[in-house]
């Protein structure tokens, strides 16, 4: 099913107090959907419904950490008490750690893991069963990353998550068709979102290079809003992935074409990310 239209369906998008989320919590916003938006940061969550509900649009907030599975559990319950199902599903939220493998630590792990992947299967199995059981189909948007099909060194923890995720969405994929619920892995590249400031950087210079990274990601990072606009295309277009960006676009084709030459530009990206 392709969801051109979004005027009063139900969008729901985790991770929506900052940079994508947000960006695409307002786009739909104008697009006339209601909102059901979640984030574990409150006090971004409640500015994002804020700003929802002053271009006039119905939004339910609950501030809910996605790797907790009894919160998600509350959540849905919630959700379901106010609406029969949500017609679209953005497993959004999501942490980073920047840094290679080997500097990479345990907790590092754990968080990432429990974040960027439970997190989104957290979302599937408490709203897709409603979605298929109405039967009249839906969309679901898992945001992994370009990072989620190239492999991204001195990203390498946040690079294995965001193939998880990229893998999941693709059996997803199969797997809903039949109940015409489709399924995207929304794969941005660099984007201009304060993610890079709140995940922790490791290893030599970490300092140094965090604010190389930073400000590689302020110069060439693309805006949200246009990670958003990529979103709400593949959900109207029903596509299986949807690269956003330049640099997502040029290793996504090199991944499929010359993946020696994806890895070869992969490596130049981090080069040059982390000197700025
Ligand atoms: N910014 C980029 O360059 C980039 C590139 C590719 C993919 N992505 C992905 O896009 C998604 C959004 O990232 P962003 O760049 O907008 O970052 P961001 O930091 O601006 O926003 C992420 C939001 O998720 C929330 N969040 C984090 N952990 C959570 C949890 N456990 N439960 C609930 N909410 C949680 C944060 O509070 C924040 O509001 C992430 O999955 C990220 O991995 C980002």
């Amino acid at each position: 099913m392709k969801l051109k239209n979004l005027n009063g369906k139900v969008v729901l998008i985790t991770g929506a107090g900052s940079g994508i989320g947000r960006a695409t919590a307002l786009l739909s916003a104008q697009r006339g959907a209601i909102l059901v938006l979640c984030d574990r940061d409150e006090a971004g969550l409640n500015e994002t419904a804020a700003a929802a509900r002053a271009l006039g649009s119905e939004v339910f907030a609950q501030t809910v950490d996605v790797a907790d599975p009894a919160a998600m559990d509350e959540f849905a319950d919630a959700v379901h008490a106010r609406f029969d199902t949500v017609d679209v599903l953005i497993n959004n939220a999501g942490i980073g750690v920047w840094c290679g493998l080997l500097d990479t630590r345990p907790e590092d792990w754990d968080r990432q893991l429990a974040v960027n992947v439970k997190g989104v299967v957290h979302g599937c199995e408490r709203f897709l069963p409603r979605m298929i059981e109405r039967g009249r189909g839906g969309h679901v948007v898992n945001v992994s990353s370009a990072a989620g099909y190239m492999a991204a060194p001195s990203m390498s923890s946040y690079s294995v998550t965001k193939f998880a995720v990229f893998g999941l969405s693709q059996v997803l994929r199969m797997e809903m068709r039949p109940h015409k619920i489709g399924v995207t892995a929304s794969c941005p590249g660099p984007t201009n979102t304060p993610i890079i400031r709140t995940g922790p950087v490791r290893g030599a210079n970490a300092e140094e290079r965090a604010d190389n990274v930073l400000s590689f990601f302020q110069r060439t990072g693309a805006r949200p809003e246009k990670v958003a606009k990529t979103i709400l295309r593949a959900v109207a277009r029903n596509r299986a992935v949807a690269p956003a960006g330049f640099e997502a676009h040029a290793l996504y084709y090199a991944s499929r074409i010359s993946p020696p030459v994806g890895r070869w530009i992969a490596v130049r990206w981090a080069v040059m990310a982390n000197k700025g």
